[in-house]
């Protein structure tokens, strides 16, 4: 499976934030936040990854998290001129894709939750058609939003219905089987001019293909779009990673456990890095035994 994380648009509704920094490289916490939905596909087993972003934050996210290699991954980068939509992603992706199946996750999308990567390897490999994540918000007029039958079959998908038929919100993470390029090249522009992941995905359910996993209680999504969300997710990571004693998102620890690096590749990085704690933990767990 490829994966592609899309990290481009103008971010305005954080302004002044983003007048002279792309959102997705805003810190959570202790961490820009590109390295969350990268970390997502990471424990998806996703290792090439087509990096999308706006030609004038690419060289920084190119500075950041180079080719990959030494996380075990192969990173490349794209440029999007103008934010035509997230499902343009796969327009400017359809070269990296290829024939295969894809995962597509949104630069401003923080999962975390136990079991997380045991869910995302049993939908990729289950895999028919196109598989979307659900979580329940108190919100959904602000998402896309899908709505489940008493048989648990998805029945609609809006995108910010002004009134929602459920509080069911599809997160900024997508599995796609090879016929996504296809379906968003044949897609019309909304009325807001954007290519929208909302009429892929509705393609996917007109032709009876699409499976909603819920991401339920034990697993926390925020989609750092706002001040607010974006305060409340580095909060969340602050406390997880104070009173849990587990690192969110640490994508070298990641590497690790999935076996993408070995432990003496993981202390190098670590010892880079000592004068932080962030550092001194991977050196830490490197030498941890198993
Ligand atoms: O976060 C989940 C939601 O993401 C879904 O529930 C919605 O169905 C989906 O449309 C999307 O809604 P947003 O309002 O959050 O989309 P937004 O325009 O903010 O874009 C999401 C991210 O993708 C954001 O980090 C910027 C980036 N982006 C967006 C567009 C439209 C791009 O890189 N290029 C684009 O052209």
């Amino acid at each position: 499976m490829k994966g592609i994380i899309l990290a481009g648009g103008s971010g305005t509704r954080l302004s002044p934030l983003t007048l002279a920094v792309s959102k997705q490289l805003l810190p959570v916490y202790d961490k820009p936040m590109i390295y969350y939905p990268l970390s997502v596909l990471m424990l998806a087993g996703v290792r090439d990854i087509l990096l999308i972003s706006t030609p004038s934050a690419l060289p920084v996210m190119q500075r950041l998290l180079g080719d990959g290699s030494r996380l075990g991954l192969n990173l490349s980068y794209a440029a999007q001129r103008e934010p035509r939509g997230v499902a343009e992603a796969f327009l400017i992706g359809a070269g990296h894709i290829g024939h295969d199946r894809s995962a597509l996750v949104l630069g401003d999308n923080v999962f975390h939750g136990s079991g997380l990567s045991e869910v995302l390897c049993s939908s990729r490999d289950s895999l028919d058609g196109c598989v979307l994540f659900g979580r329940p918000v108190p919100d959904p007029e602000r998402y896309g939003v899908g709505e489940v039958d008493s048989r648990g079959r998805l029945v609609s998908i809006e995108e910010k219905p002004t009134s929602p038929r459920s509080n069911n919100a599809i997160t900024g993470l997508y599995f796609y089987d090879d016929q996504v390029v296809d379906i968003a090249r044949h897609i019309a522009p909304s009325s807001r001019g954007e290519l929208e992941i909302t009429d892929v995905n509705r393609e996917y359910l007109g032709q009876g293909r699409v499976r909603m996993v819920e991401l339920g209680r034990g697993c926390a999504w925020f989609d750092c779009g706002t001040h607010d969300s974006l305060l409340a997710a580095g909060q969340y990571v602050q406390l997880v990673e104070k009173y849990e004693g587990e690192r969110v998102a640490c994508l070298e620890e990641i590497a690790l456990r999935m076996g993408f690096i070995d432990a003496e590749a993981c202390y190098r990085l670590g010892d880079g890095m000592r004068h932080s704690r962030y550092g001194r933990y991977l050196t830490e767990i490197a030498c941890a035994p198993g």
